[in-house]
């Protein structure tokens, strides 16, 4: 059976001082958390983390990588770089990122690429506007971020990727999707990688973000298609954090 994966998306949040604290309360329970778990802090604090974290069961992941292997790119980071630092995970495409920074499908896929050509991980973030929703498009729009990626790829490669399902509008608004909006969308990406190999179907992990805190956690961990969760806000607050990890 997969193993329910949970992956904290600290975003641009944090200062030495309160990562210590929560690194400090997360060590406590991690080793009772009947899940893999990612911390995903910003760059600076990647060094910070693993000292922490070096031992535990507790795995790091970066927000963001850049496309190239290496060379001029002032401000970026490689995955080389990344995976230096001990990241294992790195998420790709979040919706901040396609939003604020605007990345495409193509930009999002080589991303990807180098990000399992370094062994690393990749979390790929996929997820409608409210606008798309209300209009009916969340098949075709869901599909078309996937099958992007799949068909630049390939199935071989895709196999690693772990899958996020983050509706934007659920993103940091308190308003997260009902356990049968969510699980209706995970099954049909699920339906859809069967429909190319039942293996990778059945094999993918995905995960649901947005809103995810202690409260709603426990229905939407039952939904069958449900494998864990990518947490942002909650993430940051120790007893909120802990109750995710911890679900019985
Ligand atoms: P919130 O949990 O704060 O809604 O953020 C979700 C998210 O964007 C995680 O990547």
């Amino acid at each position: 059976m997969k193993q329910t994966l949970i992956i904290a998306n600290w975003k641009m949040n944090g200062s030495l001082v309160s990562n210590s604290k929560l690194l400090t309360a997360i060590l406590k329970f991690s080793n009772t958390a009947n899940t893999e778990l990612v911390i995903c802090p910003s760059y600076p604090y990647l060094h910070q983390v693993k000292e922490y974290i070096i031992g535990s069961k507790i795995k790091l992941g970066a927000q963001n990588v850049n496309e190239n292997i290496t060379g001029a790119y002032t401000g970026e980071v490689s995955a080389d770089m990344l995976k230096e630092f001990y990241c294992r995970y790195i998420l790709v495409g979040h919706s901040e990122r396609r939003a604020l920074f605007q990345e495409s499908n193509a930009l999002i896929a080589k991303k990807i690429t180098q990000t399992i050509d370094a062994g690393l991980t990749p979390v790929l973030c996929i997820g409608e506007t409210l606008a798309q929703r209300e209009n009916g498009d969340v098949k075709t729009v869901i599909l078309d971020q996937l099958s992007y990626v799949i068909n630049e790829i390939g199935l071989k490669k895709f196999k690693l990727v772990v899958i996020a399902y983050e509706p934007i509008w659920a993103i940091g608004t308190g308003q997260t999707a009902s356990p049968e909006q969510a699980q209706t969308v995970h099954r049909m990406i699920r339906q859809y990688l069967y429909g190319l190999d039942p293996i990778v179907s059945k094999e993918a992990s995905i995960l649901y973000g947005g809103s995810v805190n202690e409260t709603n956690a426990s229905l939407l961990i039952k939904q069958n298609d449900i494998d864990g969760f990518l947490v942002g806000g909650a993430s940051l607050n120790t007893e909120s954090f802990q109750a995710i990890c911890t679900l019985k």
